[in-house]
């Protein structure tokens, strides 16, 4: 698997999650839902609790993500359930998004690069909505002082305003900041924007 230490960090997770059977969606997951239909790509899509209930909505869905355990759940429930929802293994540290999308979805994802590769994957997914569709983007911004899971060096907290910023001439339909407490006093803050591309 990748040697990536957040990727690490995570799959240690999906393994524990997948073996007690917890497959709840998390707040952002849930506040993304009515936002992604036609086609959706979820980038980051971890144990692909999102993805799933996109697809079995109805919505076509390819999933992508670093972690075998993760990726691996999630080819076993579209085979199960018959959904038309590919799970994809890959680094998105070097990944092109080849086709355009109805909805695209990063939540939990962009913080875990460099900024330069951040922004250019942000980019890269703004490129790739088609027009009338929606981003669901949510990050770890500036403020955030719990860094256990990132690999020292390799992470980009954004700008408080980042994300409004470079959705300039989108539609911003939602755009919130949350804050939860960490482990040893520290925070997570969190900037989340939906945008529509006009
Ligand atoms: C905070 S989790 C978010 C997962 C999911 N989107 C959610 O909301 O629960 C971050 C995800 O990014 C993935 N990830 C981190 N770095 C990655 C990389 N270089 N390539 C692919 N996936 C990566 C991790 O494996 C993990 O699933």
């Amino acid at each position: 698997m990748d040697a990536n230490h957040s990727v690490r960090f995570f799959d240690n997770q999906f393994q524990k999650q997948v073996s007690e059977q917890s497959f709840a969606l998390n707040p952002f997951e849930e506040a993304a839902l009515p936002y992604l239909t036609g086609s959706v790509l979820d980038l980051g899509c971890g144990l692909g609790n999102l993805a799933v209930e996109v697809a079995r909505r109805g919505a076509s869905v390819v999933a992508v993500d670093a972690s075998p355990t993760a990726v691996a759940h999630i080819q076993r429930v579209a085979e199960q359930e018959k959904l038309a929802l590919q799970g994809v293994q890959a680094d998105l540290s070097n990944y092109q998004i080849d086709v355009q999308f109805d909805s695209i979805a990063a939540i939990g994802l962009l913080m875990f690069f460099d900024r330069a590769r951040a922004l250019e994957l942000l980019e890269e997914i703004q490129r790739h909505v088609k027009p009338g569709g929606c981003a669901v983007i949510n990050v770890l911004i500036e403020g955030t002082t719990f860094l256990g899971m990132f690999q020292p060096g390799h992470y980009y907290l954004f700008g408080r305003d980042e994300l409004a910023q470079r959705f300039a001439g989108w539609q911003v339909l939602e755009h919130v900041y949350h804050t939860f407490p960490a482990p040893e006093n520290t925070e997570k803050v969190f900037a989340t924007i939906v945008a529509r591309k006009v």
